[in-house]
C-alpha cells in the first residue's frame, strides 16, 4: 500500500484522543538515586503512568531508553495496547555515540572533515538502531558566539559555513541517503532557534537576534540540514525576540515548512510546550498545546504531564482544528511506515549485543579522535615525541587518567571498561622500554551548583580515598623534574560543560594552572594537552609551554589516537571551529565581524588586554609545512549570477606527510550593507605527502557571496569588489581580488 494511503487509512480510524497521543512523546526512565528531590516527581509513578498510557493507545513516542529489552517490552505493550496496532518512535539523545563514544560535537568539527562526520554518526545510528532507537535528537546545530554558554560543546562552533557543512554531514550519517535506509535513524536538528545566544551565555535565558544574523548565520546550518533531508526538527527553550521559539509559527510554519520546504516532523524541546505557561505565553495547559500545535509543532516532548493531552479539549473549543492535528498526525505516521516499524517493531537483542561491541566501530572512534586534535602550539619542534629517545615520561593530573571525562558529557550507555585513557594510550604506545609514571597533582574539582547530569550521566568518581592534596601536588613536581617530558593534561571535568553548564568564567578550574606552572618551572619540557569543549583561559600556557595539544573529549578511543598523535604516527590537522578569547571580558568575540570607526585600532578596544585573540579562527599546526602560491582566479570579473573559480596550490614542504586544511575566505568592499572583513567561503582538508604540491579550487558565486539584506528584507548579491584570502587559517596573508559587476 502507498505510505499516502495507509495514512489515510488509520486517520479515518482515530479518535481525537488516539491522535493526540500520537503527538505526545514521554520520558521513560528509572530515576537515579537522589533525582526525585531535584526532578519534584514520583520515581515509581512515571514510569506506570506512561505504561498505562501505552495500554491506552495514547502515546506516539518514548525517550531515553537504551536498553533493547526493555524497548521490545515497551513496543509490545504500545502494538498490543494501541486497537490499530501502532507502533512507538523511540527517540534519544546519541550525540556522540552510543557505546563506542566519538570525540565531542565541537572537536568533530574540528577536523573539518566530512567523511570522518559522516562516517562516525553512522557509526552512532547503526549502535542506536541495533538497540530500538529509531530517532536521534542530534545533531545541535546551533551557532555558538559565547564559550560561556556550555552547549557550546554540542554544536560546530561559530562559523555558519563550517556549521551548515557539519550539519549536512551529521544527517547524512545519521539518516544515510534516505529516511528508512536500514541500520540509521532520524536526525533531528535542534534547537530552531538562536539559543546559543542566550544571553549573557546563561543557558535557557532570552535570545534577541537581529534580522541579519538569523538570517546569515543562525539559519544556514538550519537550512543545510533540511535540505539533506533531516526527518525531524526541535524547537528552543527560549525565548527568540520576545516570542518563545516553541510557540512561534514564523519560525516553524514560515521558515521552517514555506521557505525551506521540510517535510519531517517538528518536535518540542523537553517541557517546552508547558513552558508556554512559564514564559507567560500561554494562558494554561489547553491554550499551550493549541498554540504549539498551530505553530507547526508536531509533537509534544513532556517529561510528565502533556500538554498534548489537553488537545481533544482544545479541539472542543475551536482553539486548534481537526485538519492541523490530522496534518501532524500524518506526518508521524508517514515516519513510522517509512522507517518499517509497522512491520518490525521489535529489535533482536543478541544482534544488538554484537553491534554495540563492533571493534570496526573503535576503529572509528580513534581515527575521529586523530582528525579533530588541534595542535595549537609548537615551539622548537617539540612534538613529535622520539620514542626511543625517551627513558621516562611523567603524565600529570587527574584528567589524564579518568576514563569518565575521556568521554565527555552527553553520553549514557558508555562502557567505561572499553575507554583508553590518556595515561594507558601513552603506557601502551611507549612500550616497555620507557618509564611512564603517573601523578593526579591536585583533587578532582567540584561545581559550585550540582547538575541533573550528574545523576543521569554518571558522574567522575571523587578521589582516592585518603587522598592528601599537599602531598600528591609534590609528587607530580617530582615526577616532572625526573622525566624526560611531562605531559600535562588540563582542562574541564565532563560535567562542567554541556546543558546546565554555562560559567562566568573561562579559567582554568581548581589549582590546575598553579601545578602547571609547578612543572614547568622544573625545566622539564612540557606538553600541555587540554580536555575541554570551549576555549579556557590559555594565556599563560600559550607563552610558557612550548607545546600544547588540545585533545577535546576525545571518546572511547581517546588515549590511543592521543599517543599516536604524541608519538608521531599520526600529524595533528585539526583547526579550531571558533575564535579562541584571551579572557572571559572579551565574549562574545568572532572572527567575521565588520569594520567599524578606527578599524586601526581593532586590536585594543580595551584599555586593559588586548582585543585580538589568543588564537584565531581556523588555526591548526601540524607536523608538516605548508607553503600557499599561485593564487589565481580563472575571471577576474564577473557578473552577480557568475561563478568565479579560485584555484591556489599547496605544497607539503616537509619531510613527512600531513594534512591541511586549506581555507578560503571572502570580502565584500562595498555594497548595500556592511559586510564582514573576512567569511569563510570553501574549504577542503587534504593530506599531502612529504614535498607534495597540489592544486585546489574553489568556486565563488552567487551562492557564496549572497546575503540577507535587513533594510532590504531580501537575500542580496551585491555588484562590487570582492577580496578573497587562501590559507590554514583565518589570518591568512596570501590574497587577490575579483570584481562583480551588474547582471
Ligand atoms: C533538553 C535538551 O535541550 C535537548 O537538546 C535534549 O534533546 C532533550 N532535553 C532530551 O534529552
Amino acid at each position: 500500500m502507498m505510505i499516502k494511503a495507509q495514512v489515510d487509512e488509520l486517520l479515518a480510524q482515530m479518535t481525537p484522543a488516539e491522535k493526540a497521543g500520537q503527538l505526545t512523546q514521554y520520558f521513560y526512565f528509572r530515576l537515579p538515586e537522589g533525582a526525585e528531590q531535584v526532578l519534584d516527581f514520583d520515581a515509581d509513578a512515571q514510569p506506570k503512568m506512561v505504561e498505562s498510557k501505552l495500554q491506552e493507545g495514547v502515546a506516539g513516542s518514548l525517550l531515553f531508553l537504551t536498553d533493547p529489552a526493555e524497548i521490545n517490552r515497551l513496543q509490545r505493550l504500545a502494538v498490543e495496547g494501541n486497537r490499530l496496532g501502532i507502533p512507538l518512535l523511540i527517540g534519544f539523545d546519541v550525540i556522540h555515540g552510543l557505546r563506542t563514544i566519538l570525540p565531542v560535537p565541537i572537536a568533530m568539527a574540528a577536523s573539518w572533515d566530512l567523511q570522518t562526520i559522516e562516517r562516525g554518526q553512522a557509526v552512532a545510528a547503526r549502535e542506536a538502531r541495533a538497540v530500538g532507537i529509531h530517532w536521534t535528537f542530534a545533531p545541535m546545530v546551533d551557532i555558538a558566539r559565547d564559550p560561556r554558554w556550555g552547549r557550546i560543546i554540542e554544536g560546530a562552533g561559530e562559523d555558519p559555513y563550517l556549521g551548515a557543512a557539519v550539519a549536512a554531514a551529521q544527517v547524512r550519517g545519521f539518516q544515510g541517503p534516505e529516511l528508512g535506509t536500514p541500520e540509521r535513524v532520524i536526525a533531528g536538528p535542534k534547537h530552531l532557534a538562536g539559543y546559543g545566544y542566550a544571553l549573557g551565555g546563561r543557558d535557557y535565558d532570552e535570545v534577541n537576534l537581529s534580522d541579519s544574523e538569523l538570517w546569515n548565520v543562525v539559519f544556514p546550518p538550519f537550512r543545510a540540514a533540511v535540505a539533506a533531508g533531516a526527518g525531524n526538527v526541535m524547537t528552543g527553550y527560549m525565548d527568540l525576540n520576545g516570542i518563545p521559539a516553541t510557540g512561534n509559527r514564523w519560525l516553524f510554519t514560515e521558515v521552517l515548512r514555506e521557505t525551506w520546504g521540510f517535510d519531517g516532523f517538528v518536535v518540542s524541546d523537553a517541557n517546552a510546550v508547558r513552558n508556554l505557561l512559564t514564559h507567560g505565553f500561554a494562558a494554561d495547559l489547553t491554550d499551550a498545546g493549541a498554540r504549539a500545535v498551530n505553530a507547526g509543532v508536531d509533537m509534544e516532548m513532556a517529561i510528565s504531564d502533556a500538554a498534548y493531552a489537553q488537545l481533544p479539549e482544545a479541539l472542543r473549543t475551536g482553539a486548534t482544528d481537526a485538519q492541523t492535528i490530522d496534518a501532524s498526525v500524518r506526518r508521524i505516521l508517514e515516519a513510522k511506515i517509512r522507517l518499517g516499524l509497522f512491520d518490525a517493531p521489535y529489535v533482536d537483542e543478541d544482534r544488538a549485543r554484537e553491534v554495540l561491541s563492533d571493534p570496526a566501530h573503535r576503529d572509528v572512534a580513534r581515527i575521529a579522535a586523530e582528525r579533530s586534535a588541534v595542535l595549537l602550539r609548537n615551539e622548537g619542534g617539540l612534538l613529535p615525541l622520539d620514542v626511543t629517545a625517551l627513558r621516562a615520561v611523567a603524565v600529570i593530573g587527574p584528567l589524564a587518567d579518568s576514563a569518565r571525562d575521556t568521554i565527555g558529557p552527553w553520553v549514557f550507555d558508555f562502557d567505561l571498561d572499553e575507554t583508553v585513557t590518556v595515561l594507558e594510550g601513552i603506557r601502551t604506545r611507549a612500550g616497555d622500554a620507557v618509564r611512564v609514571e603517573y601523578a593526579r597533582g591536585i583533587p578532582v574539582v567540584q561545581r559550585e551548583f550540582p547538575s541533573l547530569f550528574d545523576m543521569f550521566g554518571g558522574n567522575t568518581p571523587s578521589d582516592p580515598e585518603g587522598f592528601d592534596s599537599d602531598a600528591e601536588f609534590r609528587q607530580a613536581v617530582e615526577l616532572a623534574r625526573d622525566a624526560d617530558i611531562a605531559v600535562v593534561v588540563v582542562g574541564e571535568w565532563q560535567n562542567m560543560i554541556s546543558e546546565m553548564a554555562s560559567r562566568s568564567s573561562l579559567e582554568l578550574p581548581g589549582r590546575q594552572l598553579e601545578l602547571l606552572q609547578a612543572v614547568v618551572a622544573t625545566g622539564t619540557p612540557v606538553v600541555l594537552l587540554v580536555m575541554n569543549g570551549r576555549p579556557l583561559d590559555l594565556r599563560w600556557p600559550a607563552e610558557n609551554v612550548p607545546a600544547i595539544l588540545d585533545i577535546w573529549y576525545p571518546g572511547t578511543q581517546g588515549g590511543a589516537a592521543v599517543a599516536n598523535l604524541l608519538f608521531g604516527d599520526v600529524s595533528p590537522g585539526g583547526k579550531l571551529p571558533f575564535t579562541w578569547p584571551r579572557t572571559v571580558g572579551q565574549v562574545p568575540m568572532i572572527y567575521a565581524h565588520t569594520r567599524s570607526h578606527e578599524p586601526e585600532n581593532q586590536g585594543k578596544r580595551y584599555w586593559d588586554e588586548a582585543s585580538t585573540p589568543l588564537f584565531p579562527f581556523g588555526h591548526g599546526l601540524s607536523y608538516g609545512r605548508f607553503d600557499y602560491a599561485n593564487l589565481s582566479v580563472d575571471q577576474p570579473t564577473t557578473t552577480t549570477t557568475g561563478t568565479t573559480t579560485v584555484s591556489v596550490e599547496v605544497t607539503n614542504t616537509s619531510a613527512r606527510e600531513a594534512d591541511e586544511v586549506v581555507q578560503l575566505y571572502l570580502h565584500q568592499r562595498y555594497g548595500t550593507a556592511s559586510r564582514p572583513v573576512r567569511e569563510l567561503k570553501g574549504f577542503q582538508r587534504v593530506t599531502l605527502a612529504a614535498g607534495e604540491s597540489r592544486t585546489l579550487s574553489f568556486p565563488v558565486g552567487p551562492d557564496e557571496r549572497r546575503y540577507w539584506n535587513a533594510a532590504a528584507h531580501d537575500w542580496v548579491t551585491d555588484a562590487a569588489t570582492f577580496d578573497i584570502w587562501v590559507g590554514g587559517d583565518s589570518t591568512a596573508t596570501l590574497n587577490t581580488t575579483i570584481e562583480v559587476t551588474a547582471t
